[in-house]
C-alpha cells in the first residue's frame, strides 16, 4: 500500500473518531445540563465542554490535512458543499462561545465546591444552543459526502 493510502487512510479515521467525539460531547453536555446540578455533574459539564474544544480543533486540523491528502486543495476550495460545511462548522464554533464562555465562569464556584447557580433564562439559553449546535452537526455529514462523491 502506498505511503499517502495509508496517510489518508490514518487521517480519515482520526476525523471520524473526532466528529464522533464532538457529537458525544455535545449530547453528555445537554443530558447533564440541569436546573439543578449536583456538583460533580456542573464538574463533569467542565471537563466535556474542554474535550469539546479538542473535538473540533482535531476534526479542523485532520479536515485541512484530509484536503491535502485526498483531493487536493484547489478541488475542495471550488466546491459549494465544502463551503456549506466549513460555514456550519463556523456558525457550530460560534455558538458554542456562550456555553463555553458559562462553564468558564463557574470554575470559581467549582473550585471552592460549590454548586454553580443558572438563573432559569441562562439555563433555557445554553439548552437550546446545544440543541441548534446538534442539529446542524448532524447536517454536516451530508454536505461532505457530497464533495467527496460528486464534482458539483
Ligand atoms: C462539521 C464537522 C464535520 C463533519 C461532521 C465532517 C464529516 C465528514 C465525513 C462524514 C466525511 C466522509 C465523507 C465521505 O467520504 O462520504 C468527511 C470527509 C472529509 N472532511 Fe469532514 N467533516 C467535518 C468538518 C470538516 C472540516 C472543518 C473540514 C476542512 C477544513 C473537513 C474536510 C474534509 C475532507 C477534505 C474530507 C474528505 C473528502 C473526500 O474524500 O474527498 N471536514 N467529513
Amino acid at each position: 500500500m502506498a505511503v499517502d493510502a495509508t496517510w489518508g487512510i490514518v487521517v480519515a479515521w482520526i476525523h471520524y473518531i473526532a466528529i464522533m467525539s464532538f457529537l458525544a460531547c455535545l449530547l453528555g453536555e445537554h443530558l447533564l445540563l440541569k436546573q439543578d446540578m449536583t456538583l460533580a455533574q456542573a464538574r463533569t459539564l467542565q471537563r466535556l465542554d474542554i474535550l469539546y474544544g479538542l473535538s473540533a480543533t482535531v476534526v479542523l486540523i485532520t479536515g485541512i490535512l484530509r484536503m491535502y491528502l485526498e483531493k487536493g486543495f484547489a478541488y475542495y476550495l471550488h466546491h459549494g458543499a465544502f463551503h456549506i460545511l466549513l460555514t456550519l462548522f463556523v456558525v457550530i464554533g460560534v455558538l458554542s462561545i456562550y456555553p463555553t464562555v458559562m462553564f468558564l465562569r463557574w470554575r470559581n464556584d467549582t473550585r471552592e465546591n460549590r454548586v454553580p447557580q443558572m438563573p432559569p433564562k441562562q439555563f433555557k439559553n445554553i439548552q437550546m444552543i446545544l440543541r441548534v449546535e446538534m442539529t446542524l452537526l448532524l447536517i454536516a455529514p451530508l454536505f461532505a459526502a457530497w464533495m467527496a462523491h460528486a464534482e458539483f
